[in-house]
């Protein structure tokens, strides 16, 4: 094989599959380390498959080899909040114990890029609703705190080497592949777009509005939602910024909108046409009232510009995903 590749941890995850799908359409050369724990093989639509873990130092390091990777973009974790707060240490043995290795593999192995996932939970319960990327982390979980430290690992790493890398922290992702090829498939959802999409389709009876005495416009939480396809497409724009030889960056990806949970649930009733069986319960543990991204630094930094930007699209996109993965087995 002649050039070099990109390795993508977690590519057969949600996120993670949109991103290979998208590097493959515009042909890179992708190959994907994925453990199967939460992702599908079939997600992934371009390049090769390598079925493993991201804390196999010797896996990681013969794949690095191998395929003469250069860049590295690292989905691999765990991401349901109230299980890392049930069983924190699996979060860090899983995100950042693994994270470590990785980058241990990738300094061992030269490798001079990086793109990594964090998240909007490092901000914690902010004091402002709008977080920029100074905002004080705080996170308030061992989800959010593990990527926190892994956020740390990769700035010591690469104030000490050669590396530089990309840390994009995702706000409130949905939507699926505007083909209908894949979307989230994760059983057990958590996340308030897909967990109406299936009450939609009858998946379940009844969805929860978790607290509506938040100080926000109608008293329900405040999010601001990132289509997947634009989320995806700020990976690739990160991974031609480095490969311009630029500076280190750390980037919230978000559209700087935030949307109620009522607004999110009227527009989902608008999108399926019929009304839904919704009742309202107190707060969930941990949840801040509102949470929307600074995003003027990822669009200025990587001249990233959304296409998906439109709460309708959006939920219409996760209804459609949700429909297909009607009659399968998952
Ligand atoms: C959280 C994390 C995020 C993580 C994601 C996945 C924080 C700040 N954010 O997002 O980093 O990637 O979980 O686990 O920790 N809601 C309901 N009813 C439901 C579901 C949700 O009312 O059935 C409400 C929530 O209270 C919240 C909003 O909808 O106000 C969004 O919740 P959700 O989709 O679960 O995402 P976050 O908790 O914001």
């Amino acid at each position: 094989m002649s050039g070099n590749a990109i390795l993508v941890t977690g590519g057969a995850g949600y996120i993670g599959s949109h991103t290979v799908r998208q590097l493959g359409e515009r042909g890179e050369r992708v190959v994907t380390l994925d453990n199967l724990s939460k992702g599908f093989r079939e997600n992934v639509l371009y390049g090769e498959f390598v079925e493993g873990d991201t804390a196999d130092k010797v896996l990681v390091s013969r794949l690095l080899d191998e395929h003469r990777i250069d860049t590295v973009i690292h989905f691999a974790a765990h991401t349901v909040v109230p299980e890392s707060v049930a069983d924190p240490l699996k979060y860090y043995r899983n995100n950042t114990c693994a994270t470590r290795n990785l980058l241990e593999c990738c300094a061992a192995g030269g490798i001079r890029q990086f793109v990594f996932s964090s998240t909007a939970a490092v901000y914690g319960i902010p004091e402002q609703e709008r977080c920029s990327e100074d905002t004080p982390t705080r996170p308030i979980n061992p989800y959010g705190m593990s990527k926190l430290m892994s956020e740390q690992m990769l700035r010591d790493l690469g104030a000490a080497s050669d590396l530089r890398y990309v840390v994009l922290r995702y706000f409130n992702v949905a939507g699926s592949d505007p083909e209908g090829r894949i979307g989230q498939s994760t059983p057990d959802a958590t996340l308030l777009i897909k967990v109406a999409a299936e009450l939609a389709l009858g998946k379940r009876d009844v969805l929860s509005i978790f607290g509506t005495d938040y100080p926000t416009r109608d008293g329900t939480g405040v999010r601001d939602y990132i289509h997947v396809e634009d989320l995806a497409d700020a990976h690739l724009k990160a991974l031609d910024y480095l490969r311009t030889g630029a500076e280190s960056q750390i980037l919230n990806c978000g559209y700087g909108q935030g949307y109620s949970v009522r607004e999110v649930l009227d527009t989902m009733q608008r999108v399926h046409g019929a009304p839904l069986n919704i009742i309202e319960q107190d707060r969930r543990a941990g949840d801040p009232p509102a949470l929307i991204a600074g995003a003027d630094k990822i669009r200025q930094v990587l001249g990233w510009t959304p296409r998906f930007d439109d709460l309708e699209e959006i939920t219409r996109s996760s209804l459609n995903w949700e429909r297909k993965l009607t009659g399968r087995s998952r």
